[in-house]
């Protein structure tokens, strides 16, 4: 298993681009099943989750390729409508291909996600909006079994939570379906919005993206486009944290600062100074950060969770306590306990987590669990006096791109073992 050795304790300086969406890219590779032709999409970021997607592309028939960050991908000569359980277990979001594979063919047939890092993570609402779309769905040992013989139609539909994963599956089902479908409480990420833009230049009749109701009127064919993958807004909010965590003063370029909303306020209210534009944000830390006002994870444009562990982490550091309440997964905290091992000072009760600011971070070994947990340790470990070991890398190449090397050019002292 590979590990990460950092030597902490460095100042941070210098610019760095931040690489493509991983959570924008699944969708935008599910979504080429619907077009003909051959697709292309630039600043595709090369991971480990979006070679699982190309694989599962490539199962099905289609020509998938990847040149570092762009992806071809033609899925003209798509010829099955199922994905074998190891690769629906590899990655959790492997899910997506559901709504897409219904639409495509009128079936699909896949393993069921498995138990997840992050706490139950249930598709009951996927499953239930599919079904109103005109999809018979069964379940049997493991395995779901969709048919839709007659297609796909529009519907009304309401989730009762935002959930990303949901919208993006109705999405995928609803755009070729007979008719008009109308989602309201619909996820409003970045991500959505990205998905919603392909398909339209796709030839998709989709209006609402980013707002709460959705509106997709159904259309008999898409076609292949050319389209660049939006910035990874969690990857920033990570190196900001590190930024943040090692008092430094860095550069990131290819951000879009709207998506950073909610991020860009918790580092203003920790002393952090930022300045945005034109794709460039300039972050400041302070010699000593101040705690943020209390933290809650939401959908957006609320906190992500995604940036709660690389948050926190910087936290430990504060001068005061910080308290954040986790409100989207149920066991988003397996970072904690590593976190402690480095010197940091936080108790867990239910949602709620409480940070009281240390000094100093001492160097450690410490095992991460799951890919945002893995970018939380790597933050500490980078402000930590001394040499720690990061091991479970293979949790954050799920969603960071060459991490150790974007940390090195920026002046760390980090490699992979
Ligand atoms: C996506 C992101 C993930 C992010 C999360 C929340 C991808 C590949 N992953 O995950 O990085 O942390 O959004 O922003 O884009 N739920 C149900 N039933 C369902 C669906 C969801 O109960 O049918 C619950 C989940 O268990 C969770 C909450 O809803 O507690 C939010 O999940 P959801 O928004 O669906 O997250 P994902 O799409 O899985």
């Amino acid at each position: 298993m590979s590990r990460f050795v950092v030597n902490g304790g460095r100042v941070l300086c210098g610019s760095v681009e931040v690489q493509g969406s991983k959570n924008s890219a699944l969708p935008l590779l599910a979504a080429t099943i619907l077009t003909q032709g051959e697709n292309v999409l630039y600043n595709c970021p090369a991971l480990s989750d979006v070679d699982a997607a190309l694989r599962i592309l490539r199962f099905t028939g289609c020509r998938a390729e990847q040149y570092r960050s762009t992806v071809l991908v033609s899925s003209d000569s798509l010829n099955r409508s199922d994905i074998p359980d190891e690769l629906m277990r590899e990655m959790r979001g492997s899910v997506i291909f559901l709504g897409a594979l219904l639409a495509r063919f009128g079936r699909a047939q896949l393993g069921f996600p498995g138990g997840c890092e992050l706490g139950p993570r249930p598709i009951d609402m996927h499953l239930s909006a599919l079904r109103k779309l005109g999809a018979d769905i069964r379940e049997r040992h493991g395995v779901l079994d969709c048919t839709a013989p007659e297609g796909l139609h529009g519907a009304k539909l309401s989730l009762s939570f935002p959930s990303v994963g949901a919208t993006e599956n109705i999405i995928l089902a609803a755009v070729t379906a007979d008719g008009t479908t109308t989602l309201t409480n619909a996820a409003r990420e970045p991500e959505i919005c990205d998905l919603c833009e392909f398909l339209n230049k796709s030839g998709a009749r989709i209006w609402g993206a980013g707002e709460g109701t959705i509106v997709i009127d159904g259309v008999k064919e898409l076609h292949a486009v050319e389209h660049t993958v939006i910035p990874d807004r969690i990857v920033a909010a990570t190196l900001m944290s590190a930024a943040a965590a090692t008092g430094s003063e860095i550069t990131l370029t290819g951000v879009i600062q709207s998506h950073l909303g909610a991020v860009i306020s918790a580092f203003d209210e920790m002393g952090c100074e930022i300045h945005s534009s034109g794709g460039e944000l300039e972050f400041k830390a302070p010699s000593r950060l101040s705690p943020p006002q209390t933290i809650r994870t939401m959908p957006y444009p609320g906190f992500p969770t995604d940036a709660q562990a690389p948050l926190m982490a910087a936290t430990c550091l504060c001068e005061g306590t910080s308290v954040f309440v986790e409100n989207i997964f149920e066991n988003r905290y397996r970072h904690v306990d590593e976190l402690t091992r480095l010197g940091s000072d936080i108790k867990v009760n239910g949602r709620v987590a409480v940070v009281k600011g240390v000094r100093r971070l001492y160097g450690a070994a410490v095992e991460a669990q799951e890919l945002r947990g893995a970018a939380g340790l790597i933050v500490a470990a980078l402000a930590a006096e001394g040499r720690s070991e990061v091991s479970g890398i293979c949790y954050l190449e799920r969603g960071y791109e060459r991490f150790e090397q974007v940390l090195c050019s920026l002046g760390a002292d980090v490699y992979k073992v």
